[in-house]
């Protein structure tokens, strides 16, 4: 979401400046483009070589940019920029910035600012309740700048309460969802299933598969590009998410993978579930390791609770549920029973006897069938790719 988008982000003076380090790094791992822009003031708190360092650009304080007099244009900084976020942003700057007062380079540049303006509050907790701030909060409000709220905890001060500015994952995961505005699934809410699931044998033992997560890692990312509120669900596994707007939820065995995703699924329009869930687990968990002893042993197996088709029990006629068949043969059949047993309107089948498809690989190979019977066939592609078609027949779907 954030990727090759103009960021301006300005720090003003309060000790939450060094927070601002991280916040340009993250933007600047999210593939943004960073100008920031510093008060004198900001100087004091954290080292304009730091912010230039981090943000890969010079750091602009002044109005000009040495003693000859050579000028940083702050209209063209204003028209410049896709956003704007002044974090942190002191009870001075809002108090400024809330009158028009425009003293120095970082209000010049809010003033021209063409794109949205947020602003992240860090002061002390009664500064923030001062009616004054509360005031100007309010006013900058109107003028359609955005307030990104500080949070509660212990401040600079020792004091405990409101006024500690966001934290920067924080700021990331608003930007990214303000910038989701306007999406084809902006405004819609998915859930994800990804990976294995864990059944223990014992402390040290369990039963698994080979799945990676890899394939609902990228539908996830797919949908939350697409501007979806997405929450995903995932087993063991070593992936990171890029969209930080993501809600990961990590789980283990096939019974939390179930309380997670039936909780999620009551607010959700789309569920897609690709984990490789185990369909059964030891009866009993020994609580010590389980010793060798001589002769062959068994485990006893029960069911685990198949989400899948509890989902397909609780799903609601505006609600868009999809499941995944993994098939070594009969596949359409299969997949065509499963998506009536499960009460889906989305089945994506992939078959193990397709070279290039399923568990380990980089790609996959997929066939979606509707409710109707209807299947769509694509080419062997890398999974980023597989879940891009996904989402084109999931986005085309709720167009309906
Ligand atoms: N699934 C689930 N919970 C389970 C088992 C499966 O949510 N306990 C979901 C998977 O995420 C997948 C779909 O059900 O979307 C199909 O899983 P699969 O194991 O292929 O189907 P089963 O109904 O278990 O049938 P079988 O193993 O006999 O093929």
């Amino acid at each position: 979401m954030l990727k090759n988008k103009k960021v301006i982000v300005g720090v003003s003076g309060s000790i939450a400046a060094y927070k601002s380090a991280l916040l340009i790094r993250l933007l600047i791992k999210a593939g943004a483009n960073v100008q920031v822009i510093m008060t004198e003031a900001a100087t004091g708190f954290i080292t304009p070589l730091t912010l230039s360092t981090l943000s890969k650009n010079p750091v602009l304080i002044d109005f000009t940019k040495n003693k000859e007099g050579e000028w940083n244009n702050h209209v063209e900084l204003g028209l410049w920029a896709d956003a704007f976020v002044i974090a942190p942003a002191s009870a001075n700057t809002l108090a400024k910035m809330a009158n028009g007062i425009c003293d120095n380079l970082l209000l010049a540049t809010y003033l021209s600012a063409r794109c949205k303006v947020y602003v992240a509050p860090a002061m002390d907790l009664d500064m923030y309740r001062h009616q004054a701030t509360l005031d100007n909060l309010k006013r900058l409000q109107s003028f359609g700048n955005g307030i990104i709220q500080p949070g509660n905890g212990e401040l600079a001060s020792g004091l405990y309460g409101e006024g500690r500015m966001a934290e920067p994952e924080e700021i990331i995961a608003f930007l990214e969802k303000e910038f989701s505005k306007g999406l084809p699934l902006a405004g819609k809410k998915a859930l994800v299933t990804a990976g294995p699931t864990y059944e223990a044998i014992d402390p040290v033992r369990f039963i698994g598969n080979h799945s990676s997560g890899k394939m609902g890692f990228a539908i996830a990312e797919e949908l939350a590009a697409r501007g979806a509120e997405v929450t995903l669900v995932c087993g063991p596994n070593s992936l990171s998410l890029g969209n930080k707007s993501i809600k990961r939820i990590d789980i283990t065995s096939a019974e939390e993978l179930y309380n997670a995703s039936t909780a999620a699924f009551k607010t959700a329009d789309i569920a897609v579930l690709s984990a490789a869930v185990a369909d059964y687990k030891p009866a009993v968990t020994a609580k010590q390791k389980i010793k060798k002893t001589e002769g062959s042993r068994s485990i006893e197996l029960t069911p685990t609770r198949d989400t899948l088709a509890e989902l397909g029990k609780m799903k609601k006629a505006k609600q868009l549920l999809v499941g995944f068949a993994l098939e070594t043969n009969n596949e359409t059949e299969n997949a065509k029973s499963k998506i009536k047993k499960k009460n889906l309107d989305l089945i994506v089948l992939n078959s193990l006897n397709d070279k290039g498809a399923g568990f380990k690989s980089e790609t996959n190979k997929i066939t979606i069938i509707d409710s109707n019977n209807k299947s769509i066939k694509f080419e062997l592609k890398s999974k980023a790719e597989v879940a891009k078609d996904i989402v084109d027949v999931i986005t085309k779907r709720l167009k309906k």
